[in-house]
């Protein structure tokens, strides 16, 4: 006789439910939202079906519908007009610039609201990079002094976290101290621990048209290959202060993602990015694939392998089918 029979925890859909290890929840999402300038303005991104760059006011609108569906944290991203762009990303720290007004302003209509921004250079960049090119070099410490600025000025919209998405060596510590120097002590840092150079950034590039103009961000950004750098690049994050550790992308770095897990107790985030939302989207769009299942099924990969938090471009369709 056979002493174990697993599949008695799998006889119905109660006992599967009971017994299952990994649940989702809306409350574990962050949802990344473009903000562009204009009014009335609601584009899709070609190569991401069912996501949309949005002008602030239109913005709003979205941000309040995702709070009704249990949304509750959201990542913004600028796109910037090429004309506003230079060498030393000015425009980051213009109060009356697009991003920091965005921020502002969704702040003041929600207050409720857990706001995520990102820190670096390539959204304002003439050269498309996270750091400062100089003789074609992204040169680290002077950028240190870019972003510190950059994230004080974010800081000051009232934005819940600080995103520092650019790989420069020392830059959790850097803002860390800048914010707490201006008074920001209670403004998080959700670290870019272990952002990979990946190919799965394309959609999101032309979601911003931050392309680097010149070169890759192999210099900076970490190699698929590696793994003990991602434990040394999260020995500094957590040494300079930061409050929670991300690994993406997502998908093709689960082992990552659990690697952080066992070593760190900070919490772990997950960046399921663009291309591995527009994969899914473009399978399901040919009938190749169960579009929803796929997606429930990467999802609960994520945080399977020990991400509690989960930056997904899925997060509203998600919450939309918890509602259901
Ligand atoms: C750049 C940044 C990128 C993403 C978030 N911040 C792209 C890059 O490094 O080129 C990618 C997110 C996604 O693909 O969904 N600071």
């Amino acid at each position: 006789m056979l002493s174990r029979r697993p599949r008695r925890n799998r006889k119905s859909a109660v006992i599967r439910e009971m017994v299952e290890e990994t649940r989702l929840s809306t409350k574990d999402f962050i949802f990344p939202l473009f903000v562009i300038e204009g009014t009335g303005k609601r584009v899709e991104v070609k190569s991401m079906p069912g996501i949309f760059r949005f002008s602030l006011d239109v913005l709003l609108k979205e941000i309040e519908e995702c709070l009704m569906l249990g949304i509750r944290t959201f990542a913004i991203f600028p796109a910037i007009d090429d004309s506003k762009k230079d060498k030393y990303a000015t425009e980051s720290v213009n109060g009356e610039g697009l991003y920091l007004r965005a921020l502002s302003e969704i702040k003041k209509r929600f207050p409720e609201a857990c706001l995520m921004t990102d820190v670096a250079m390539d959204p304002y960049s003439s050269d498309g990079h996270d750091g400062l090119v100089k003789d074609g070099q992204i040169v680290n410490d002077e950028t240190l002094e870019i972003l510190g600025k950059m994230a004080v000025a974010q800081a000051a919209t009232g934005a819940d976290i600080i995103g520092p998405s650019d790989m420069m060596d020392g830059r959790v510590g850097y803002i860390r101290e800048m914010l707490d120097d201006a008074g920001y002590t209670n403004t998080s840092i959700l670290a870019y621990t272990a952002k990979y150079a990946s190919a799965f950034y394309g959609p999101f590039r032309d979601a911003l048209d931050s392309a680097p103009k010149s070169g890759d961000k192999k210099t900076y950004q970490m190699d698929t290959a590696n793994r003990n750098e991602a434990l040394i690049e999260a020995e500094l994050d957590y040494n300079e202060g930061a409050d929670i550790l991300m690994v993406k992308p997502a998908l093709a770095y689960l082992d990552v993602i659990r690697l952080l897990k066992d070593n760190f107790p900070l919490p772990i985030a997950a960046y399921n990015v663009s291309g591995e939302y527009a994969m899914i989207k473009a399978a399901a769009q040919n009938g190749w694939l169960d579009g929803e299942k796929a997606m429930v099924e990467s999802l609960l990969s994520i945080k399977r392998a020990g991400a509690s938090i989960i930056l997904s471009y899925f997060a509203r369709e998600f919450a939309q089918l918890q509602k259901q």
